[in-house]
């Protein structure tokens, strides 16, 4: 395996809210290979977007804190970084594609004026460069570029905005992207389509992804890796192929067995019992005790240490340990 691009250890957000202090990622360890596309999958409210705005430190800033932990980049650390040390490595070595960014699109610009925008807050002011450069990338992205970039964002349909915010994510060629949510908003095939177009650029483009989705299905085609979350904590980390096959946390296995399939029996289907728990008085012990049907009395009290169960797949549940 390579190494790792990104190494989180130990990070830990807050948020003060009105109601108390959400503990939005517990004491989340992950290391980010240098050229894979891993998975962040996890229901709502488990902190995935967290996790990304803590990367790229765009936590909203008198709400959240990053109260522990560290972000290890290429020598820097993330999590404590300078605002000015952290702009030389937002959007140009790490870009992000923000969760709902669809209507995001200014509708007063042309598609151009956004890549314009994007190259002038990072110094470039080369038109023929940026156009150059849009171009290509939306052409590996299977749009047509002339058309798309004298286009405002109403006249394109959703996943063809989808695309060309991915576009604008890579225009400075940026080591790594997260995406937050890229396909959630889009139709069956339209989604299909463009997760074969994003590995298809990511080896094109040498790239490093993290993708984020609350459905662990879209990443069964395309990731390299998955890392499994739930209410702010790493439950399972291990390849695509061992977390389908083989999950080894409970939470994982309900989660694939939510999955619908087209050919399955709806019967089969088994929605995961109970709903997540708040964050701001998580359950002690491990925190999916309540809806686990295995859980120990163990499983109330003390919190389950992440193992190796072999290279690479790890998992944090008192039934593994
Ligand atoms: N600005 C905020 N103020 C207070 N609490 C917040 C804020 N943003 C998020 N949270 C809380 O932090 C927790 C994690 O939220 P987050 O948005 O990271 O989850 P998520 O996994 O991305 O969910 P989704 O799949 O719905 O996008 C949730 O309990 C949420 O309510
Ligand atoms: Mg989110």
């Amino acid at each position: 395996m390579s190494e790792p691009i990104i190494s989180i250890r130990g990070l830990r957000v807050v948020y003060h809210a009105l109601r108390g202090v959400v503990k939005a990622v517990d004491n989340v360890s992950l290391d980010v290979m240098k050229g894979e596309l891993i998975g962040v999958v996890g229901e709502s409210g488990s902190g995935k977007t967290t996790l990304a705005m803590a990367i790229l430190r765009l936590l909203p800033p008198k709400v959240a804190r990053i109260v522990g932990g560290h972000i290890l980049f290429d020598g820097l650390d993330l999590a404590t970084a300078r605002e000015e040390e952290l702009r030389k490595v937002r959007w140009s070595r790490i870009s992000y594609v923000p969760q709902a960014a669809l209507n995001a699109l200014n509708p007063t610009l042309k598609i151009i004026d956004h890549f314009m925008e994007t190259a002038k807050s990072h110094g470039i002011r080369d038109r023929k460069w940026v156009v150059e450069r849009a171009s290509e990338l939306l052409e590996t992205l299977r749009l047509e570029p002339e058309r798309v970039l004298n286009s405002y964002p109403h006249e394109l349909s959703g996943g063809m905005k989808q695309r060309v915010l991915i576009a604008l994510s890579m225009l400075l060629n940026p080591e790594v992207i997260i995406l937050d949510e890229p396909t959630t908003a889009l139709d069956v095939l339209t989604q299909y389509f463009i997760l074969n177009l994003l590995r298809a650029i990511k080896e094109k483009y040498n790239m490093t992804m993290m993708f984020i989705t609350h459905d662990i299905a879209v990443i069964a085609g395309i990731g390299d890796r998955v890392a499994v979350f739930y209410a702010g904590k790493v439950m399972e980390i291990g390849d695509v192929y061992t977390i389908f096959k083989r999950p080894a946390h409970p939470y994982t296995r309900a989660l694939i067995k939510s999955i619908p399939t087209l050919t399955g029996n709806i019967e089969e289907m088994k929605p995961i019992p109970g709903t997540p728990p708040d964050l701001i008085n998580p359950p002690p012990g491990c925190r999916f005790h309540p809806r686990c049907p295995y859980a120990m009395e163990k499983c109330k009290r003390v919190e389950p240490p992440m193992v190796e169960l072999k290279p690479g797949h790890l998992a944090a549940c008192w039934l593994l340990a």
